[in-house]
């Protein structure tokens, strides 16, 4: 594999790769003999790994045909009706900040998952390369307009929610930065580490989305306001991406699925998170994503 492919072969992939060789060498099978807890797991991680990917491409597809077809329109006044104060016209630097992160954010949607096939990183090693540069520059950029519009406009969730995603935008540029540092110092395990983190913060914000969508959905919008300021908003200011970062941190340290037992677990959970994400993803297809997207057909 090429270094460059190294540094993204990412979460999901490594867990698997990692609990199949385990599970093979505990059940103490013969070579080639059937592992049905590693089948199951390995069917389990792809179902979560095609609902992610399709889910973030529907919110990559929505972000292109809402904000970005308004403002290539001329109309980026109308991003408002999605949420209230994203433009304002007297304060050009903030709207210039996250209309860039709009154009980044939708790219790293659709390009992480790209990274995690092992068939296209084996099949086109160059391209592979090249979407990484790519998207490590989209997430200091993502990072970087989110940081400007925060520091301009502040946010609608007020002190806390800016604390929130200050953090996370500014751990999104330091993992951006260190991904690339450690790549050109040769220094692979560390860049591979680091690639790993980006990848947890980038989809934390299409978790938010889908975090919203299933308490919507489940718990009838308990302790969501509609000034972002309840108790569940608070919690979800740091919620979407801390949970990620330490399971990343799980998965860079090594953490194995030992025994049929904790094979069991991982399908159930792997299950359980596909199809939550299923829920939460026809719940905002339906009422957020899909209309616009249906416009632009
Ligand atoms: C994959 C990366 C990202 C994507 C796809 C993304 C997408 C979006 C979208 C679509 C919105 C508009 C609201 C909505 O329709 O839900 C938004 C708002 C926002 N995003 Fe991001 N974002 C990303 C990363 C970031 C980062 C790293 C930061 C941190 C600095 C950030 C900070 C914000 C802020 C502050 C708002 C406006 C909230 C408000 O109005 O108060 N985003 N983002």
């Amino acid at each position: 594999m090429s270094e460059a492919g190294r540094s993204l072969d990412l979460s999901l992939h490594s867990l698997r790769e990692t609990s199949l060789r385990k599970s093979g060498r505990k059940s103490g099978r013969k070579s080639g003999g059937p592992d049905r807890g590693a089948v199951a797991l390995r069917w389990a991680v792809r179902l979560l790994a095609c609902v992610v990917w399709v889910s973030s491409g529907i919110f990559g597809l929505y972000i292109l045909a809402f904000y970005v077809r308004n403002a290539v329109d001329g109309t980026p006044g109308a991003w408002n009706r999605a949420l209230p104060h994203l433009y304002d016209a007297s304060r050009p630097a903030g709207n210039i900040g996250i209309g860039l992160h709009f154009v980044t954010g939708a790219l790293l949607l659709v390009m992480g998952p790209l990274q995690l096939m092992g068939g296209v990183r084996r099949a086109w090693p160059g391209f592979h390369r090249w979407v990484g540069r790519v998207y490590v520059g989209a997430s200091m950029l993502a990072g970087l307009g989110g940081l400007i519009f925060i520091a301009v406009q502040g946010t609608i969730g007020g002190p806390v929610m800016s604390l929130g995603f200050g953090l996370y935008g500014a751990l999104m540029v330091v993992a951006a930065a260190q991904t690339i540092r450690h790549a050109m110092a040769r220094r692979f395990e560390t860049h591979r580490a680091w690639a790993i983190r980006l990848f947890a913060l980038t989809i934390g914000s299409w978790l938010y989305r889908m975090d919203y969508g299933l308490w919507v959905a489940l718990a009838n919008e308990v302790g969501h306001a509609h000034d972002f300021r309840g108790p569940f908003d608070r919690i979800m200011v740091f919620f979407f991406y801390v949970p990620n970062l330490l399971l990343a941190e799980i998965i860079v340290r090594g953490g194995r699925l030992r025994g049929k037992a904790a094979q069991a677990f991982g399908v159930a959970t792997l299950g359980a998170a596909s199809a939550l994400l299923l829920i939460g993803t026809y719940y905002f297809t339906l009422r957020h994503w899909g209309p616009p997207i249906a416009a632009l057909i």
